[in-house]
């Protein structure tokens, strides 16, 4: 019989890899409950609708989308945003706002597999609901820059505004206007040249190209209301000014449109800058409306995603290694032995025993090949006597114990 294979861009964990990931998840919870979000949690299916409604048929091609048994059309999340739309809708639509949810959920997405882009993959998100202030997007840039940096990564932050493109191209219809914004979105400024022009959209040309290469600081806005003169920039000054004010280091840049269609605002995405090739956005994020193409009211919202699985590959993080107690045994000896793991787990000790029925030399080798820090020996003679041996392992000392007196030593 050959082997099975994973399905192609999965991947498996093993526990060090998965460690680490814990480690990692705690900051990015940690860090996002100081700021009141909370977690939630929605199904991994969902109606296949959810995610065409804004995006149209076509991103069908990049799910994962099926008929259940009951002829339903359904798919796996691609991402957590719409769900937790869905959710908002449905059931929190009368809560006091904003609301400030996180979750770290898998996500689907029928790519071409390579590295730092999986089929399955893992998202850390916050979504804001309820705001359309400059606040509300300073509020989660801050957030997601402080996770990355909590988390020592290395990255630049650019901040765009996809209604800078939508004022300029205003009279442009909404296939056309997408169309341009895919090209933008891919750097391909030839085929958007090309484009242009043969949709007779030529004026366009210069404008588009002078803003999507806007890139820097606060400065670039004045070059950008040269540009488009009736657009209301003081959502972005504010926004630049709270990031100024609190130490945040960003570079504006008007060609971020992002791949998903619902951004409507302030949009913006973070690069590592080392480790991971060309796959190296860790995160991506803006504000937007969506609750009501799902039958709710017409919410503003602001969140983002970070890409788990990208920084899990990039992050130096200490994952703690607990010290490891063996209980080992002479023959006959296991149910006592068993007796004393129970105790030294209860007062929080991880606790390995024998289910190989080694002898216990073997016992002892094994603890030494998992690098435990401790054997305890429950030999037959010691224990009549009420006691165990306990070996030092790191430091090859071994001292004789009272068998009650060893839940204490390891409290
Ligand atoms: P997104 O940019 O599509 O945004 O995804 C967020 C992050 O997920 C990306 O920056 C990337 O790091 C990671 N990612 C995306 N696709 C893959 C993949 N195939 N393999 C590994 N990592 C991947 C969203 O999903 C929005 N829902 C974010 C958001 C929340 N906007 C507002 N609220």
């Amino acid at each position: 019989m050959s082997k099975i294979e994973k399905p192609r861009g999965t991947r498996d964990f093993l526990p060090d890899e998965m460690e680490k990931r814990r480690a990692i998840e705690r900051v990015m919870r940690k860090t996002a409950e100081s700021y009141g979000y909370r977690e939630i949690n929605t199904p991994t299916f969902e109606h296949l609708n959810l995610f065409t409604i804004k995006s149209g048929e076509e991103i069908v091609q990049e799910i994962y989308a099926f008929k259940d048994k009951g002829g339903r059309d359904l798919a796996l999340r691609p991402e957590l945003t719409a769900p937790v739309m869905r959710m908002f809708v449905n059931e929190c639509s009368v809560m006091p706002r904003p609301l400030r949810f996180y979750y770290f959920s898998n996500c689907f997405r029928y790519e071409n597999p390579q590295k730092g882009r999986y089929r399955e993959f893992w998202q850390f998100g916050v979504e804001l609901i309820g705001s359309d202030s400059h606040l509300a997007d300073l509020e989660v840039i801050v957030l997601a820059y402080n996770i990355m940096k909590n988390l020592n990564l290395d990255f630049t932050l650019n901040i765009g505004h996809v209604g800078l493109l939508r004022k300029l191209l205003e009279d442009v219809e909404e296939a056309r206007y997408r169309k341009i914004t895919r090209m933008i979105d891919k750097n391909d400024i030839e085929g958007l040249e090309r484009y242009l022009s043969s949709e007779g959209l030529e004026e366009y040309l210069e404008l588009v190209r002078d803003l999507i290469g806007l890139k820097g600081g606060m400065e670039v806005i004045d070059s950008a209301k040269e540009i488009i003169p009736d657009f209301d920039f003081s959502h972005l000054e504010n926004l630049c000014k709270g990031l100024e004010k609190l130490g945040i280091e960003y570079n504006l840049d008007f060609s971020i449109v992002r791949g998903l269609d619902y951004y409507t605002g302030v949009v913006f995405e973070a690069f590592a800058k080392k480790g991971l090739g060309a796959q190296n956005q860790i995160c991506g994020g803006g504000s937007y409306r969506l609750t009501h193409l799902f039958g709710g009211a017409d919410v503003p919202s602001t969140g983002f995603a970070l890409g788990f699985d990208r920084i899990a590959e990039i992050c130096e993080i200490d994952a703690e290694t607990p010290e490891l107690i063996l209980v080992a045994h002479t023959p006959g000896m296991e149910l006592e032995a068993l007796e004393i793991c129970e105790k030294l787990r209860k007062s929080g000790r991880i606790v390995l025993s024998d289910v190989m029925e080694r002898n216990l030399k073997k016992q002892l080798s094994f603890a030494n090949t998992i690098a435990a820090k401790y054997a305890v020996i429950v030999a037959e003679n010691e224990f009549k006597e009420g006691k165990v041996i306990l070996r030092d392992l790191e430091e090859g000392k071994q001292i004789l114990l009272d068998v009650n007196g060893l839940q204490e030593y390891f409290r």
